[in-house]
């Protein structure tokens, strides 16, 4: 484990308590936890934010009609063009006519950032939802 480090923070005292009412209903076992995972996903915002060479891990949640034009094709054909960065796709047939895909990506922020695009704009996608966490540097 790495070394840990204390630091002193000055909050106003309703901040406090409304912090600490809602991660105690979340679960947290400790202030310093809460205040950690809070520190790791504004970095990993930022790093996404920044964009660039950063190395991002993504989860792209898709859902479409199957039926619908040539869309399995595309979303294959673009999976397939971005193989560097789709890792892995889990795909599930929800009913008669949607389909729910996965898609895991690794890569820098711009190429993960430009395959979800590409694949989130395509006619037929009736949702999708993008995930995005890093690695490294702290977090
Ligand atoms: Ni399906």
């Amino acid at each position: 484990m790495e070394r840990l480090v204390r630091f002193g923070v000055s909050v106003e005292e309703e901040l406090v308590r409304e912090f600490d009412e809602m991660i105690k209903s979340k679960g947290y076992s400790s202030r310093s936890e809460a205040i950690r995972d809070l520190m790791r996903e504004y970095l990993v915002e930022n790093r996404w934010e920044t964009g660039g060479d950063h190395l991002m891990l993504g989860s792209l949640t898709l859902l479409y009609d199957h039926e619908s034009h040539d869309i399995t094709d595309k979303l294959t054909h673009l999976q397939h063009q971005y193989q560097d960065v789709v890792i892995a796709a889990t795909h599930v047939h929800v009913d008669e006519h949607n389909c729910l895909e996965v898609v895991l990506l690794r890569g820098t922020a711009d190429r993960v950032r430009q395959v979800a695009d590409r694949l989130s704009s395509l006619n037929s996608v009736k949702l999708a939802k993008l995930n995005v966490a890093s690695v490294g540097g702290g977090v």
